[in-house]
C-alpha cells in the first residue's frame, strides 16, 4: 500500500469535512450532505460526501470534487506534495523516507530560504534606518505607500556599493556559493569577480504561496537606470512561472471574495492591497502560464485580467492571438494572450473577463485617485471573448467586406472552444451582429479550414464501433480501475493525446481534463503529462523521467500493470483509450445523476430555515438536465456495445 492509501484508510474524509462547522455536515443514508466551504452560498446544501470511496463533491456552483487531499488543497490552497505533508502528520503516517541526496537538497533550500529572509532585514535596513535610503523612501511615500504597507509587504533598499551586501554576508559565515545560488550576486566573467547583483533600487521581496521567500523584483530610483525593473535570476527557489507576486497576502482573500483580479506590476498589487482589493496578484512582468492559472483556479473560478488599455497591450493581445493559433496545435506552452486564455477558459471551466484601465493610467493611480473608480472597472470587465472582439474590431471598417472575413476567421475558433454550447450560440450572434453578416455564413466558416487551424490530415472521424481492446479492468472500483487504465494507455503512447483531442472535439465532447479523474495522484499524473506533451525540448518520456516527483513514483509504477501493450497495435490501443474515457465519463455521469437524485429526496429533511428550496430543486434540475444529455451522448457513443453498469 502507498503513503497514500495508507493516509486515506486512516483519515476519513467526513471527519476532514466536519472541521469547517459552516458546512453543517449532516448524515443521510450513507452519505452525507452539507454547505460547499469553497463557495458562498447558505441557501443550497449541494455538497456531498461519500464515506464509501472517501470523496466529495459539489454540486452547486463549483460543480468539483475529489478526495481527501484535493480538499486540503482547495482548503489551504496548497499543491499536492503539501497537502500530503499535511495528512500524513495528521495521519501518524510516515512518508518514505527522503533519499539522502533529496533530504540534503532539502536542507540547503531551507538554509538558502534562510539567508533570503536576513537579505529582506538587510534591505529594510537600508530603507528605513540608514541615509542612503532615504531617497528611496521619499520616493515610496510620494507613490501613495503608507509606512504600514512598506512593512507589511517587506519592502528594502539595495544600497548603491558593489559589494555591500557581499561583505555583509560573507562576514556571517555564508559562502559565495551560497550567495550566488540566491541570485543575490552577479558574476563579471571576464574579470571572474563577484559582486552584489542589487545596488541603488527598492527591494521587493516575493515570496510563494505559503509566504516562503523566493527571491526579490527591484525597482530602479535613478530613472536613468535600466532596466526598470530587474529580478532575481531563475533559480531553484525564484521560478518566475509559478510565482505570483501577492498571493501569500491575497490567498485568503481570493477565496473569500470568490475572485481573483491579476495586474500587471508589483507596484499595483502593493497599492490595490493598501486601499483594500486583497483578492490582487500580479506575475512576474512575464506571461502568465498555466500553472499561475492553475493556482488560482484552486481558490476561485472568476479571474479579472487587469490589462493596460495602451495600443501596445492592444496589438500584443493580436499578435498573440496569431502566435497561439499557429503553436497550440504544436503543443506550446498556453500564454497569456487570447488565445491561450480563452483555451484555459473551456478546459480549466474559468470564468475570464478582461478589464480595461483608462488609458495613460495605471492600477495604481486609477485606486489612489479613487477606489470606487478601481471598482467600477471591475465590475465592468468582459467575458474574455467579447473582449478579444471588440479588440479585432476597434479601428476597422466594417463595412469592408475583407476585413469581416479576416475578424471571423479569427473569432470563429475561440467561440468554437467555449465548453457551453449557449455561449457558443450567443456569441456568435453577437459576432453577427458586430459584422452585419448572417449567422448562417459564420457557422459556414466553422467546419472549414480557419486560417491557422488545425490541418485538415489531422481530423479523422471514426467509426463509432469499436474493436473490444484490452479488456477493461476487472470491475472492483470501476472509477477508480478505469481512471488508472486510461492514464496507464496515455502514458504509454503519449503521441495519442492529440488524436484523442482532435476526436473529442469532432464529436463535440468536452477535451480531456485533469476534472475527469477523481484520486488527486491520478490529477497530478494527468497534470505532468500534459506538461510533458506541451514541452518540446525532449521526448514525453524522457521528460517524465525526468520531472517525476518523488510523491508519484510509487503510484506511476503501480498503475503500469496489467497485460503487456508492447505487443499492441498502436491502433488497438487507441480505441482502448477512447473507449476508457467514455466508460469512465458516463460512470462519473451515472454516479453524478444518482446523487443529485438523492439531494432531492434529501432536501425536505433540512430543518433549516434559510434553506431555499425552490431555488435549491431549480439548481438540482438544471444540474440533471445537463447531465442527462450527456449520460444520452455518451451512452450513444458507446453503442452497440452493451451499457456497463
Ligand atoms: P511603476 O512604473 O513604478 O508604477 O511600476 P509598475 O510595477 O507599474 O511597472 P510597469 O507597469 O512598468 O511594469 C509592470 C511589470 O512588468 C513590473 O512590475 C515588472 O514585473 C515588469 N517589468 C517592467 N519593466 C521591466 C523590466 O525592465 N525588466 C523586467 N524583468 N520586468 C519588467
Ligand atoms: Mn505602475
Amino acid at each position: 500500500m502507498t503513503a497514500v492509501d495508507e493516509i486515506k484508510t486512516r483519515i476519513h474524509i467526513e471527519d476532514l469535512v466536519n472541521e469547517i462547522p459552516s458546512v453543517k455536515l449532516r448524515k443521510s443514508g450513507k452519505n452525507y450532505t452539507g454547505f460547499c466551504p469553497f463557495h458562498e452560498n447558505k441557501r443550497t446544501p449541494a455538497f456531498v460526501v461519500f464515506p464509501d470511496s472517501g470523496t466529495w463533491r459539489c454540486f452547486g456552483q463549483c460543480n468539483e470534487g475529489g478526495d481527501i487531499f484535493k480538499f486540503v488543497m482547495k482548503r489551504d490552497g496548497c499543491d499536492f506534495p503539501q497537502a500530503l505533508k499535511i495528512l500524513a502528520a495528521k495521519a501518524g503516517v510516515e512518508l518514505e523516507p527522503l533519499t539522502p541526496q533529496r533530504k540534503e537538497e532539502d536542507e540547503h533550500q531551507e538554509k538558502l530560504r534562510q539567508l533570503l529572509e536576513e537579505t529582506v532585514l538587510f534591505y529594510q535596513h537600508y530603507l528605513l534606518q540608514n541615509v542612503q535610503g532615504k531617497p528611496a523612501l521619499d520616493y515610496l511615500t510620494k507613490r501613495g505607500l503608507t509606512s504600514e504597507t512598506i512593512s507589511s509587504f517587506g519592502l528594502g533598499y539595495a544600497p548603491p556599493g558593489w559589494d555591500t551586501l557581499f561583505t555583509h554576508f560573507a562576514e556571517r559565515g555564508y559562502t559565495q556559493e551560497d550567495l550566488k545560488e540566491t541570485g543575490l550576486l552577479s558574476e563579471n566573467p571576464e574579470k571572474e569577480r563577484l559582486y552584489d547583483r542589487f545596488r541603488n533600487r527598492i527591494m521587493i521581496p516575493i515570496r510563494d504561496a505559503q509566504g516562503r521567500m523566493a527571491g526579490f523584483g527591484a525597482r530602479i530610483l535613478d530613472p536613468n537606470d535600466v532596466p526598470k525593473f530587474l529580478n532575481s535570476p531563475q533559480t531553484a527557489l525564484f521560478d518566475k512561472g509559478r510565482l505570483l507576486y501577492g498571493m501569500d497576502h491575497a490567498r485568503k482573500s481570493i477565496r473569500e471574495k470568490d475572485q481573483a483580479v491579476i495586474v500587471e506590476g508589483y507596484l499595483d498589487v502593493i497599492l490595490l492591497h493598501q486601499a483594500g482589493f486583497t483578492n490582487t496578484v500580479s506575475p512576474m512582468g512575464t506571461a502568465l502560464t498555466e500553472d499561475q492559472l492553475r493556482q488560482l483556479q484552486r481558490l476561485t473560478r472568476k479571474m479579472i485580467l487587469a490589462l493596460d488599455a495602451d495600443a501596445a497591450g492592444a496589438k500584443a493581445t493580436m499578435r498573440g492571438l496569431e502566435i497561439a493559433r499557429q503553436s497550440l496545435d504544436r503543443g506550446d506552452e498556453v500564454v497569456f494572450d487570447a488565445r491561450g486564455l480563452l483555451h484555459e477558459e473551456s478546459r480549466l471551466r474559468a470564468d475570464l473577463r478582461v478589464t480595461a484601465i483608462p488609458e495613460g493610467m495605471d492600477p495604481d493611480e486609477v485606486v489612489l485617485r479613487n477606489p470606487a473608480e478601481w471598482e467600477a472597472i471591475l465590475r465592468n470587465a468582459k467575458p474574455i471573448v467579447q473582449h478579444v472582439m471588440d479588440t479585432l474590431a476597434a479601428g476597422r471598417d466594417l463595412n469592408d467586406p475583407k476585413a469581416k472575413d479576416e475578424i471571423a476567421r479569427q473569432i470563429i475558433p475561440l467561440i468554437e472552444d467555449l465548453a457551453s454550447p449557449i455561449e457558443r450560440d450567443t456569441y456568435r450572434s453577437r459576432l453577427a451582429v458586430l459584422l452585419h453578416v448572417n449567422e448562417e455564413s459564420l457557422l459556414q466558416l466553422q467546419t472549414g479550414g480557419t486560417g491557422g487551424g488545425k490541418p485538415a490530415s489531422r481530423r479523422r472521424v471514426k467509426p463509432s464501433r469499436r474493436e473490444p481492446g484490452i479488456p477493461p479492468a476487472e470491475l472492483k472500483n470501476p472509477l477508480r480501475l478505469l481512471e488508472n487504465h486510461c492514464l496507464r494507455l496515455l502514458l504509454f503512447k503519449p503521441d495519442l493525446f492529440s488524436q484523442l483531442e482532435d476526436e473529442l472535439k469532432n464529436n463535440r465532447f468536452p477535451a480531456l481534463s485533469v476534472d475527469d479523474f477523481q484520486s488527486t495522484e491520478s490529477q497530478e499524473a494527468f497534470l505532468l503529462l500534459v506538461e510533458a506533451v506541451r514541452q518540446l525540448d525532449v521526448s514525453v518520456q524522457e521528460y517524465l523521467a525526468d520531472h517525476q516527483p518523488e510523491t508519484l513514483q510509487t503510484f506511476l509504477q503501480e498503475i503500469n500493470t496489467g497485460i503487456s501493450l508492447e505487443k499492441t497495435p498502436d491502433e488497438r490501443i487507441y480505441d482502448d483509450l477512447y473507449d476508457t474515457l467514455t466508460r469512465l465519463r458516463l460512470l462519473q455521469i451515472r454516479e453524478a445523476i444518482d446523487t443529485i437524485r438523492f439531494l432531492v429526496s434529501d432536501l425536505a429533511a433540512w430543518q433549516e430555515d434559510q434553506i431555499d428550496q425552490r431555488e435549491s430543486l431549480r439548481e438540482y434540475y438544471r444540474k440533471m438536465d445537463d447531465l442527462t444529455g450527456e449520460r444520452f451522448r455518451l451512452e450513444k457513443a458507446l453503442q452497440p456495445e452493451i451499457n456497463l453498469q
